[in-house]
């Protein structure tokens, strides 16, 4: 049996083509209304030189980020969405999945002022992940992450474990994908545990929503 954790980057690369075209098409409205915006604004905030986008996917945040004068640096597991990236102009990019950076193995360059991380980190083991990131910044440098708030997907089951998307409702064939749900004190306590110490906390959220859209964790090395 395949662990959760290599099911879950295989289902990026069975949903590479889908994904992308989800993205350009501007069709996940939570993202058009609100996190876009909400994580562009939360790294402006930071005014940093360079910013590495772990798990960038086809790429859209290298982009915005290029537009507004900052140099960005995409890294992703999968090749068909890191191909994506390139072709639509983000100069500098890896293939590389989280194991061989937590490894090492894969030199994606350091001294970085921010690392961001937008609904990217989907897997259980992420505190190696986030040291490894960690030692990749400048000593100033911040980690931002924008995920899934667990109060609003929590379904009834607030406690951290392997859950399944579906993609139900997302059109194109998509294979599901297994995602690590975690506690809002699971997220902090990884953060800490990685080295870094929060430093905002943001819940964007649509007026017209009953619910937060993300969780947005801005942390520094401490
Ligand atoms: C929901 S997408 C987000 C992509 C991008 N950050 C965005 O905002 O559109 C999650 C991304 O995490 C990447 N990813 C998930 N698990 C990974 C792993 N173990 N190693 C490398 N990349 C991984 C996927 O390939 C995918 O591009």
């Amino acid at each position: 049996m395949p662990s959760p954790e290599s099911s879950l980057l295989q289902s990026w690369h069975d949903n590479a083509d889908a994904w992308i075209e989800v993205i350009r098409s501007g069709a996940i409205e939570s993202r058009q209304q609100v996190t876009d915006q909400a994580i562009v604004l939360a790294i402006m905030g930071r005014q940093p030189q360079r910013v590495l986008d772990l798990g960038c996917g086809e790429g859209w945040l290298l982009r915005a980020l290029a537009d507004r004068g900052i140099e960005a640096v995409g890294v992703d597991g999968d090749a068909r969405l890191i191909e994506a990236a390139h072709l639509a102009g983000a100069a500098r990019v890896h293939v590389a999945s989280y194991e061989a950076l937590v490894d090492g193995k894969v030199d994606i360059g350091r001294d970085y002022n921010l690392v961001c991380a937008n609904f990217s980190l989907l897997h259980q083991d992420i505190i190696p992940l986030l040291a490894a990131m960690n030692a990749l910044l400048v000593p100033t440098g911040v980690v931002v992450i924008q995920t899934l708030h667990p109060w609003s997907v929590a379904a009834g089951d607030y406690q951290d474990g392997w859950r399944e998307e579906s993609f139900a409702g997302f059109k194109g064939q998509w294979q599901p994908m297994p995602w690590y749900f975690r506690t809002l004190s699971s997220w902090l306590n990884a953060l800490d545990m990685a080295g870094f110490q929060l430093a905002g906390l943001q819940e964007p959220q649509h007026p017209q929503s009953p619910v937060p859209q993300s969780l947005l964790m801005v942390a520094e090395r401490r």
